[in-house]
């Protein structure tokens, strides 16, 4: 009688495209969730008990989610660059070994924060709506009248790998980039991107733009509250494809309606999903979208890769080659 070989099984949180998890299939079991939002949280901690991995999609990684596998577990990949949902000492201190997938998703995401900041200048969804409801003829003149964005200033709130590639596609609209960020970049980044270093209060002085891209964390946490918005400059638009925790939109709401904003242009809110009669939705000087700064097929494919990637070098015994916790190996 031969020896059956149990195939270590890997829980997969949400639908990600197919081709993404191909490098798996020959020597893992997929228990992939169908369900657009993710598994309600005692499902997953049923599911992973036993698991080897887990493939998350902002799903909170803590010592639940560990202690509900149980020591069958090697690993976790998640979904994205921001790792927010992680709680990194328990991992380390569990020596579970949480990768992510850096670099492939930057330029995507940097071209969504793009298209929301063309957006709110030229109130492109106002203007749709506008169409729509059949006003196109029945107005003035004046109506929908925008902002220019070429040679304007762009200010940029963390210049990460996504940071940089908003100031690449600014380029062409010949714009001043400043930045803000903890510490200052590499001079040959700086000079590549003509981006100038300023502190964050100057940033907001004097963008006509300020775009956020740095990691959601304690420190960042609003960072962009009701002093910060008070300090931008007056009719400046501001864009936020990074976490919806780094603004504070209760303050968001008093800066647009006491006409200090022109207008905010947000793929992504806190909470999420937004409810569809939360205030933020529906007002004219609000562009906002459902998180789609990554979602493009290629790009989704190169993320579950690497996610794959992560979990078959955690399976093998090997170093993650995306590891967000590297203590866990030392
Ligand atoms: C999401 C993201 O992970 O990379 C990130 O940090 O926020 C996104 O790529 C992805 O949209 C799945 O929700």
């Amino acid at each position: 009688m031969s020896a059956s070989v149990s195939r270590p099984r890997i829980v997969v949180c949400k639908p990600v495209p197919s081709a993404g998890l191909d490098p798996l299939r020959d020597t893992c079991d997929l228990d992939i969730w169908p369900g657009p939002l993710g598994m309600p949280r005692p499902e997953l901690l049923a599911r992973v008990v036993g698991a080897a991995g887990i493939l998350v999609v902002g799903d909170k990684v803590n010592e639940e989610l560990v202690d509900a596998a149980g020591p069958s577990l090697k690993g976790i990949a998640g979904f994205g660059v921001g790792y927010d949902n992680v709680d990194l000492p328990a991992m380390t201190r569990r020596g579970i070994p949480v990768g992510n997938t850096p670099g492939v998703l930057s330029d995507t995401t940097a071209e969504v924060a793009w298209a929301l900041l063309m957006a709110a200048a030229r109130r492109i969804t106002e203007a749709e709506r506008y169409l729509r409801a059949g006003r196109w003829g029945k107005g003035d003149m004046n109506d929908l009248m925008g902002v220019d964005v070429s040679g304007a200033t762009l200010g940029i709130v963390g210049l990460g790998r996504i940071g940089q590639s908003m100031a690449r596609l600014s380029q062409g609209f010949r714009m001043t980039v400043l930045y803000a960020q903890r510490h200052r970049a590499d001079p040959a980044v700086e000079a590549e991107l003509r981006a100038t270093y300023v502190p964050f209060e100057e940033l907001l002085e004097r963008s006509d733009f300020v775009s956020v891209h740095a990691p959601l964390t304690v420190e960042t946490r609003h960072l962009i509250d009701g002093a910060a918005l008070a300090r931008m400059k007056p009719g400046a638009i501001l864009v936020n494809s990074s976490r919806g925790g780094l603004v504070d939109q209760e303050a968001l709401l008093v800066a647009l309606d006491n006409g200090r904003l022109r207008a905010a242009a947000l793929d992504v809110t806190d909470p999420e999903p937004l409810p569809a009669d939360h205030p933020l939705v529906g007002r004219d000087d609000v562009v906002v979208i459902p998180h789609i700064g990554s979602n493009t097929l290629a790009t989704r494919v190169k993320m579950g890769r690497m996610c794959s990637q992560n979990l078959l070098a955690a399976l093998g015994g090997e170093r993650m080659p995306w590891v967000i916790d590297p203590a866990v190996y030392s």
